[in-house]
């Protein structure tokens, strides 16, 4: 009898060589498209499916397992996992995989280009210049603000947080963080949330997308800030109540805000803080460097080839799917 080999479903093309390894130990299905699958989709052909590499754009939930009953591991090509169900998948004991690490840095150097983009209000300047407003050297014209000396404050101190928090000492920033495990850091003083919105001169939020964190940038958050304070937010949209956010951008009660990440995504193109001079969006390009995504793209085929053999995932974020025996 010819072994049956398994079937891996990928919901977009991903860089690097993890289709090629993927295929060497399973029959694989790409979504072909730039857009990605309907849920309808992802069932009609995942349905066969033993494992599943995700994007943070496909929603994993209890209807979507429904269609595929024989998975036997759910590996987004993520470290954020706010778009699978997790307390569903670890009812079904199926383990789920994110790519922690290897976006630490890139994402760290993104975060840091739109607290200088925002601070020094580059964007806003080089769009002075294709409008023609660039008629000379003027003493005050386009003034941002330094960040030598000034006050850095981490929301949320994980790996990426940590790796902001060196730059910004080769900066000679001083670094607030809260988080709520606060460890032992050469530089980075713990304190408050409402204490960090009060010192901070830029405010950058790194802390996962949760019920809690959802948010957690609200009214009362930004009227904490100093009006001179820069807000920078890769991590997910709504950590940050955009509409707030836009009303104070525009009331100038705070100076300037960097976004990598949208409540919708992408953001409509009628959205408020599009009019905004003062707000920089970016389209969530935190680990758009071709090393690091295909790094990404590695560790979620490690994931899944993990399972497939029916080893532990080496990155999962459910593990507790193994200690109830699953
Ligand atoms: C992640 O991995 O969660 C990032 O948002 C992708 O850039």
């Amino acid at each position: 009898m010819p072994e049956t080999r398994p079937f891996v479903y990928v919901t977009r093309r991903l860089p690097g060589d993890a289709l090629e390894r993927l295929a060497a130990a399973a029959d694989v299905g790409v979504w072909p498209e730039r857009l990605p699958p309907p849920p309808e989709a992802i069932v009609h052909h995942a349905a066969e499916a033993d494992a599943l590499v995700t994007m943070l754009t496909d929603r994993v939930d209890r209807a979507l397992l429904d269609g595929c009953p024989r998975l036997r591991v759910v590996a987004n090509v993520a470290v954020g996992y706010d778009n699978l169900d997790v307390g569903e998948l670890t009812r079904r004991r199926i383990p789920a995989g994110n790519t922690p690490g290897v976006l630490t840095e890139t994402t760290a150097e993104l975060a840091f280009a739109l607290i200088l983009a925002a601070s020094r209000r580059l964007l806003e300047a080089e769009r002075a210049i294709r409008r023609g407003q660039w008629v000379t050297w003027e003493p005050e014209f386009l003034l941002g603000h330094d960040l030598a000396g000034a006050t850095l404050g981490i929301v949320g101190f994980g790996k990426i947080g940590a790796a902001l928090a060196r730059r910004a000492h080769a900066f000679d920033m001083r670094v607030l963080a809260w988080t709520r495990h606060p460890k032992d850091v050469a530089g980075v003083e713990w304190v408050g949330f409402e204490d960090l919105l009060r010192r901070s001169d830029v405010v950058s939020v790194h802390c996962a997308l949760t019920a809690e964190t959802r948010a957690l940038i609200d009214q009362r958050a930004l009227e904490l800030m100093k009006p001179t304070a820069v807000l920078v937010n890769t991590a997910r949209g709504p950590i940050v109540d955009q509409a707030a956010l836009a009303g104070a951008l525009r009331r100038r009660r705070i100076f300037a805000a960097g976004l990598d990440v949208t409540e919708e995504e992408p953001i409509p193109l009628d959205d408020p803080l599009l009019s905004l001079d003062n707000c920089i969006v970016l389209p969530h390009i935190g680990s758009a460097t071709v090393a690091t995504r295909a790094k990404m793209a590695g560790l979620a085929a490690d994931n899944a080839l993990a399972a497939l053999r029916g080893e532990r995932l080496p990155h999962c974020v459910n593990p507790e799917v193994y200690d109830a025996g699953g």
